[in-house]
């Protein structure tokens, strides 16, 4: 098999200690992700290529010996199993655990006659990790691979490793630049436009507002709001930060923003950040708007904690349709979400990696400019 050039492999690193990602957040600083950041930026300076290397050949090693390895030993010759391998950027993730989840069992449903097995790794918020990853669930035998990037400008290391050894790579949820795609033939993507998310969640927010006018309650004509964003650098903390707003105003909705917090999808993160805008703003806000729903929800624990009266709350929004936020919705604790389609990108995933493995044709399939499928969003029934 072949493994990643050491060129390639710490030429990349070196991106990473001023990658936006990670290097603009400065908020992440206590959080294991940025340490994993951190540590990459120092091995580049003190160890140079071939500690890279070494390291990541001394991992490979390791992770063979222990028997870590679990899409099945090599046997390339039979290929009459899709061995599916998975790594996305943090397990932890309440919407891609659901994707996880589904694909899991889209593959036991399609188990016939064509085997199907996936392995399934997390890779803790670290690109180090994950493209270790990658190469040992490629040593493995995995004859497809599902990337979920943790750091969506710094996929090469994995695009050089998949090539080398004619694996297709399926990119889903963090969008990768274009160019990157175009790379090899054999890489696509499966994900949602952030764009349409964003305008649903506005439009809804519009029309929950027109419906209660009490959400201005300090009555000036305005909505006092704050937002909670996801990770810096993701399409769709940036996007759907843009967009709702603009949707807003296009709606006719007059905005005052006090503030906004980052907390990288986190409801732990989110419910923090919300604590200390509560302390700050007290009863001012009138509206949160969140990246997504474990966020949103993370803001809903900050005010179960405070001693806020229900008229004193903001009204809460989110974005994934996850199943915890539909249920605060119909408990009138968050007032609503936008369906990002779990199922619907996991079908499309499984769809692409079944056609390609049995060399079927990819015209059938959904897929823009031969390369990406996106997945709608919808309004659920309960906002
Ligand atoms: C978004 C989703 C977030 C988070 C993020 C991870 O699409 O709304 O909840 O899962 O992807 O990349
Ligand atoms: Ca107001």
């Amino acid at each position: 098999m072949k493994k990643l050039r050491a060129s390639s492999k710490v030429g990349h690193n070196s991106k990473i200690g001023h990658n936006s990602q990670m290097g603009q957040n400065s908020k992440m600083g206590h959080n294991s992700k940025m340490g994993h950041g951190l540590w990459m930026g120092h091995d580049l300076n003190i160890g140079g290529r071939s500690a890279g290397k070494c390291l990541l050949a001394l991992g490979l090693t390791c992770a063979l010996s222990l028997g870590l390895v679990s899409c099945g030993q090599k046997d390339a010759a039979k290929t009459d199993t899709l061995k599916i391998g998975l790594t996305v950027y943090d397990d932890s993730d309440t919407f891609l655990s659901q994707i996880t989840e589904e694909i899991r069992s889209r593959a036991k449903e399609d188990s016939g006659p064509m085997k199907i097995t996936v392995s399934a790794k997390g890779a803790d918020g670290s690109q180090r990790t994950q493209d270790e990853q990658v190469e040992e669930l490629i040593a493995s035998g995995c004859n497809i691979l599902f990337v979920n990037l943790v750091d969506r400008t710094d996929p090469s290391n994995i695009i050089d490793l998949a090539r080398d050894n004619n694996v297709p790579i399926i990119f889903y949820n963090r969008e990768l630049v274009k160019e990157d795609l175009m790379q090899w033939d054999k890489l696509y993507y499966v994900g949602a436009k952030a764009g349409q998310s964003a305008e649903l969640q506005g439009q809804e927010i519009a029309a929950y507002i027109a419906a209660h006018p009490e959400v201005d309650s300090n009555g000036d004509g305005k909505i006092q709001y704050v937002m909670l964003k996801g990770e810096p650098g993701h399409q769709d903390a940036i996007i759907r930060s843009e967009k709702v707003v603009e949707t807003l105003l296009a709606e006719g909705v007059e905005l005052d923003k006090l503030s906004y917090e980052v907390a990288n999808w986190s409801r732990a993160q989110a419910e923090n950040r919300t604590s200390q805008l509560i302390s700050e703003y007290h009863g001012q806000i009138e509206l949160l708007i969140s990246n997504n729903d474990d966020m949103a929800l993370g803001a809903m624990d900050a005010y179960d904690q405070s001693n806020m009266t229900q008229n004193g709350r903001p009204a809460i929004f989110g974005i994934d349709g996850t199943k915890e936020t539909l249920e605060a919705i119909r408990a009138g604790k968050v007032q609503g979400t936008v369906m990002n389609d779990a199922t619907g990108q996991a079908d499309a995933m499984m769809d692409l990696a079944e056609r390609i493995f049995q060399g079927k044709d990819l015209s059938k399939l959904p897929l823009l400019n031969g390369k990406y499928i996106y997945i709608d969003y919808t309004i659920p029934q309960e906002n």
